[in-house]
């Protein structure tokens, strides 16, 4: 007699095999190339993930190719995707298994997961699906699924209840088809047990869900209420000199670390409008300015913050005799060369009209 346990496991590997959607990284069993799908898959949508793996892979083929990459280079191959600190990962843990695993990505969870950027859900979706080691690969989605499945109404944000989903996806995974098991968790949360309304008549384990039969699937899971992000306004400048314009590189810590924006700075309330952002490139920057004029402003969200990001026209009055690495002067083909984050990218439209 098969256990529920053996039987929601198969159900799920057989739905899978059959109903799976053809993704570009499906097409490969290659290790490497299921780790970098699986960190881009982390917080951005199979939609989006499909393009940028291409052209990620054909950019850097190899583990090889990547660990000997320019950050500034792997970081342009991210452009877009947000997260930059897990291109940044991705190339050191590139450079790691060079140098510990002669180029050979690693096959134990263990060894996956002392990689950096690799927390327990990457190890275990690499380690399962490139490796078929029968090791749980639990995400959000699929802590809705066994929310649901099994009645559980603790917070998912709560790491008691992560671990208990951890050791409920231990228990479940199939020994014998482990890649399939946990591709089949994570295309069932993409596909069909979906956040708002889950379409549980067509899903393979219907007859096992407790929150189905108490009518419950809609409420669960039990999810804290995200906080608002904090609203800062930041002041950005566009400095010419001819037809080229400053770009510095932002601080190696904090939100977009170390990537090429136009200077910028949060506001100081008690600044008038356009003041901070001269302020800092010359205690930065070593360069006096003279404001010219307000060009407009842009929304960006990320996680935790919410930027008003104001973007002035400053006229460069004198430069400063030290040389600073981090600032270089560029005209717009050369800007193309360096991965602007998003929230910049939005104030191009001021500029290129300017
Ligand atoms: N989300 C996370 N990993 C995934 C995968 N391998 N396929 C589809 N969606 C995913």
């Amino acid at each position: 007699m098969k256990t529920s346990d053996e039987a929601i496991a198969d159900k799920l590997t057989g739905w899978y095999e059959a109903v799976k959607r053809q993704l570009p990284w499906r097409e490969s069993r290659d290790p490497y190339h299921i780790w970098i799908s699986e960190i881009m898959l982390q917080q951005t949508q199979v939609d989006t993930v499909t393009g940028y793996y291409r052209a990620f892979i054909e950019r850097f083929p190899t583990i090889q190719a990547l660990a000997e990459a320019d950050e500034d280079a792997v970081l342009k191959a991210w452009e877009g995707l947000g997260y930059y600190s897990r291109a940044r990962n991705l190339r050191r843990a590139a450079m790691m298994i060079m140098a510990q695993y002669g180029g050979r990505m690693p096959e134990s969870y263990e060894e996956l997961l002392a990689l950096p950027g690799v927390g327990p859900y990457t190890a275990g979706a690499v380690a399962s699906i490139a490796y078929n080691r029968p090791v749980p690969a639990v995400d959000g989605n699929v802590m809705r699924v066994f929310s649901r499945l099994f009645s559980l109404h603790g917070d998912i944000a709560l790491p008691d209840t992560k671990r208990l989903m951890q050791e409920i996806g231990s228990r479940l995974v199939s020994k014998s088809e482990p890649s399939s098991f946990n591709q089949g968790l994570m295309e069932l949360g993409a596909l069909v047990c979906t956040p708002l309304s889950p379409k549980c008549t067509q899903c393979p384990v219907q007859c096992f869900c407790e929150a189905r039969k108490e009518g419950i699937e809609k409420q669960l899971p039990v999810k804290k209420k995200k906080e608002k992000q904090k609203e800062v306004v930041i002041e950005a400048a566009v400095v010419r000199k001819g037809n080229r314009v400053l770009i510095v590189k932002r601080p190696a810590e904090g939100l977009l670390a170390s990537l090429w924006a136009f200077p910028s700075v949060q506001k100081d309330e008690g600044q008038q409008d356009g003041s901070s952002i001269r302020q800092e490139l010359e205690t930065a920057y070593n360069m006096e300015t003279g404001l010219h004029g307000y060009l407009g402003e842009k929304v960006h969200v990320f996680t935790h913050i919410k930027w008003l990001l104001k973007l002035y026209e400053l006229r460069l009055q004198r430069e400063g005799a030290l040389d600073y690495p981090e600032v270089r002067w560029v005209d717009m083909e050369e800007l193309k060369k360096y991965a602007l984050p998003t929230a910049f990218k939005k104030l191009l439209e001021y500029i290129e009209e300017s």
